[in-house]
C-alpha cells in the first residue's frame, strides 16, 4: 500500500526518488488521521513554499484511486484513507505468500557475528546468556534479509591463565573430580591457585612457565589444556543445545595464536608499533583512547593481539560486509582500540565495518537464585529453573496433555520465557530479572506471545477444512472493516517494516515488541469477534486473518530465537 501511495505521490513532487517517498510515508498515530501519512516539510525548502501550501496542493492534484477512500491535508501532511476492503485485500494476499517479510536486500553479503564466546574452564554465566540470545536473533534477522551470516563463536580459550589452571590441577586436582563435576571443579582450583599464589609466589612462576610450554608446542601441557577445552565445550554445548541454538565456527582465541606474528610484523611494517617499558603499544593518544597493547613485557600475545588477528584472518576468510561483536559494555574501548589499529593498517571498510554491539547487565535485584557453590550464577540453572516454574503453570493449565507434551512445552516456553525477558528491552539498558514476571502468561512476556500463537492453533483445528477455505482467491474482504479486524491487520504489514528497523539497529528487542503489540491486536481481534460462524463468507475470512497472524507469531519468535507448541 505503501509503494502504491508513493506512486501516487511520484510525479507530484520533483527530485525525490520512489524509494525516498516510501520512507517517508508514515502511519498516523491515531485513526483520525488516516493509514498513512507524507509529511511535505523536506519538501518546503526546495519548492521555496510553505509546508501547508504544498501538502495542500499535491492533495488537490491527486485523483483518488478505489483504493483509497479519502485523501485530506492536516497542516503540513497529506493523509491517506485507504478503502478498508482494499486493505484487508492487499494485507492478506501479500501475508499469504510464503516469503512474507523476508528480503533480498543481503543477497551477495556475509555479516560475521562474534558472539556468546564463554571463556574455557569458567561457568556460563548470565551475561553468556545475554550475548548468546541477542547474537543469535541478529543471526536470524540477517539470514531473513538474504545475508549470509557466519556465526562465530569466540571462546576464550588461550592465555597465561591456562598455566595457573595447568599448575592448579597438577597440585590440587584430580581426573575423577575434574570428570565429575567438570567447570566446577576447574573453577575451584584456579580460586585456589590465587589463595596459594599469594602464601608462595613462586607458583606464578610456575604458572608461566607452563604456558610457555603451551606456547612452543609441549605435548604434555597441550593435552591437559586441550582435556580443559573438551570438558567446558560439553557443558556449553548442553546449553545452546537446550536453547536450540548453533554456531558455525568455534574458533576460539587459540585458532588464532599462529596468526600473532604476523600481526606483530605488519604493524612493524606500518611503523605502527613503539616500544614501552619492554611491551609494544599501538599509541592512540591522537584519537583520544588510551595505548593498544600488543606484545606484552615477556614476548606473549594478548586478547588484543588475537583480536587484530581474527579480523585480518576473517575478512581474508568470509570477505564480510560487517563483523559484528556482541559483549558487555565494558569492552568498549578494547573494540575502539582494535578496531582503530585495524583501520590505521589503511583498511577503510573498518570505519562501518566492524561493529561492537554492547549490552546492560542483568539485574538480579532481591531474587533468590539456585547456585552451586559461592555466588556463582550458571545459566543453566536458570534455564532449568524457569522450565521447571513452566512446568507446574501447564499442568495446572491443561492437565490433559500427555506427559511428553508436557515436558516439550515446558522447555520451549521456559527457554523462550528466560530469551523474551532479555530481548524485550533495548539491549543497552539493564535487565531486570523477577520470575513472576518472566513466567507469566499475561503482559509482556515470551509465555504471552507463545499462549497466542496455541490459541490461534487451537480456533484453526477446531474449523474443518480451513486451509482450502484460506487459500481461495474469493475471500469476502468486506467482512474485516471492524476496527479491531483493521487494528490487527495494520500490524501484520508492519512485519517487514519492523524486521529492517531491528536490523539497522542491531536491536531485537523491536522485533520482541512487535510480537507483542500483534499478540494483543489478536486477542482484541478475537474478543469482538467470533470466527467460528455460520456465515461462511465471514468464517472463512477470519480464519484467513488467524491464519496468517499464526504464522507472523511464529515468524516474529523464531527471529528471536523462541520456538512454539499447539497446546500448553
Ligand atoms: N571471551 C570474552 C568474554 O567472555 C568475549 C569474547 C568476545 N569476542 C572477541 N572477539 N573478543 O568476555
Amino acid at each position: 500500500m505503501k509503494e502504491k501511495i508513493a506512486g501516487l505521490l511520484k510525479d507530484k513532487v520533483t527530485d525525490m526518488e520512489l524509494e525516498d517517498i516510501i520512507n517517508l510515508i508514515e502511519q498516523p498515530p491515531k485513526p483520525e488521521l488516516g493509514d498513512f501519512a507524507f509529511p511535505c516539510f523536506r519538501l518546503a525548502k526546495v519548492m521555496r513554499k510553505a509546508p501547508q501550501m504544498i501538502a495542500q496542493e499535491i492533495c488537490d492534484s491527486i485523483e483518488k484511486p478505489d483504493y483509497l477512500e479519502k485523501i485530506v491535508t492536516e497542516g503540513a501532511y497529506v493523509n491517506f484513507f485507504t478503502n478498508k476492503t482494499f486493505f484487508a485485500k492487499d494485507v492478506i494476499t501479500s501475508a499469504l505468500d510464503d516469503n512474507f517479510g523476508s528480503s533480498d536486500e543481503g543477497k551477495g553479503q556475509t555479516i560475521c557475528i562474534d558472539y556468546s564466546s564463554p571463556n574455557v574452564a569458567k561457568n556460563f554465566h548470565v551475561g553468556h546468556l545475554r550475548t548468546t540470545v541477542i547474537g543469535n536473533s541478529l543471526y536470524k534477522i540477517f539470514s531473513k534479509l538474504g545475508y549470509n551470516v557466519e556465526r562465530i563463536n569466540h571462546l576464550g580459550d588461550w592465555g597465561t591463565q591456562f598455566g595457573k589452571l595447568i599448575v592448579a590441577y597438577k597440585n590440587w586436582g584430580s581426573e575423577e573430580a575434574v570428570k565429575e563435576k567438570g567447570i566446577e571443579e576447574l573453577m575451584r582450583i584456579y580460586v585456589l591457585f590465587h589463595e596459594e599464589a599469594e602464601k608462595n609466589p613462586e607458583l606464578e612462576d610456575e604458572a608461566r612457565a607452563w604456558f610457555h610450554k603451551m606456547e612452543t608446542g609441549d605435548e604434555e601441557a597441550l593435552k591437559i589444556w586441550e582435556w580443559f577445552i573438551d570438558i567446558s565445550l560439553e557443558e556449553f554445548k548442553r546449553i545452546y543445545k537446550l536453547m536450540g541454538m548453533d554456531f558455525d565456527h568455534f574458533t576460539g582465541e587459540s585458532f588464532y595464536r599462529n596468526m600473532t606474528d604476523d600481526v606483530v610484523k605488519t604493524l612493524t611494517d606500518h611503523n605502527l608499533l613503539t616500544d614501552s617499558e619492554g611491551a609494544k603499544i599501538v599509541d592512540l593518544s591522537e584519537y583520544d583512547m588510551a595505548p593498544c597493547l600488543v606484545v606484552k613485557n615477556d614476548g606473549s600475545s594478548i586478547y588484543a593481539t588475537r583480536d587484530l588477528a581474527a579480523i585480518m584472518y576473517r575478512k581474508k576468510t568470509y570477505n564480510f560486509t560487517k563483523c559484528l561483536y556482541v559483549t558487555g559494555q565494558e569492552q568498549k574501548l578494547h573494540f575502539a582500540q582494535v578496531f582503530k589499529v585495524i583501520e590505521l593498517l589503511g583498511n577503510d571498510w573498518a570505519k562501518d565495518g566492524l561493529v561492537h554491539i554492547p549490552y546492560g547487565l542483568v539485574s538480579l535485584g532481591g531474587e533468590k537464585l539456585s547456585t552451586r557453590g559461592g555466588n556463582v550464577i550458571y545459566a543453566e540453572d536458570i534455564l532449568k529453573e524457569a522450565i521447571n516454574k513452566i512446568r507446574e503453570i501447564i499442568e495446572e493449565k491443561n492437565p490433559d496433555l500427555s506427559a511428553q507434551e508436557k515436558d516439550e512445552a515446558a522447555r520451549i516456553v521456559g527457554v523462550g520465557a528466560v530469551i523474551f525477558n532479555d530481548l524485550y528491552n533495548q539491549r543497552i539498558k539493564d535487565v531486570s530479572f523477577k520470575w513472576e514476571h518472566i513466567t507469566s502468561f499475561e503482559g509482556e512476556t515470551g509465555p504471552y506471545v507463545q499462549y497466542t500463537y496455541a490459541r490461534c492453533s487451537s480456533i484453526l483445528r477446531n474449523i474443518p477444512d480451513y486451509e482450502n477455505a484460506i487459500n481461495s482467491s474469493d475471500l469476502d474482504y468486506s467482512v474485516l472493516t471492524d476496527a479491531a479486524s483493521v487494528d490487527l491487520l495494520k500490524e501484520i504489514s508492519r512485519f517487514g517494516a519492523v524486521i529492517t528497523d531491528a536490523s539497522e539497529k542491531f536491536e531485537p528487542s523491536v522485533v520482541a515488541r512487535y510480537a507483542v503489540d500483534l499478540a494483543q491486536a489478536f486477542n482484541r481481534f478475537y474478543t469482538d469477534n467470533r470466527i467460528a460462524v455460520d456465515e461462511e463468507n465471514v468464517r472463512n475470512a477470519r480464519c484467513a486473518v488467524t491464519y496468517i497472524t499464526r504464522r507472523v507469531l511464529k515468524d516474529s519468535l523464531d527471529l528471536l530465537g523462541i520456538g512454539c507448541v499447539e497446546r500448553m
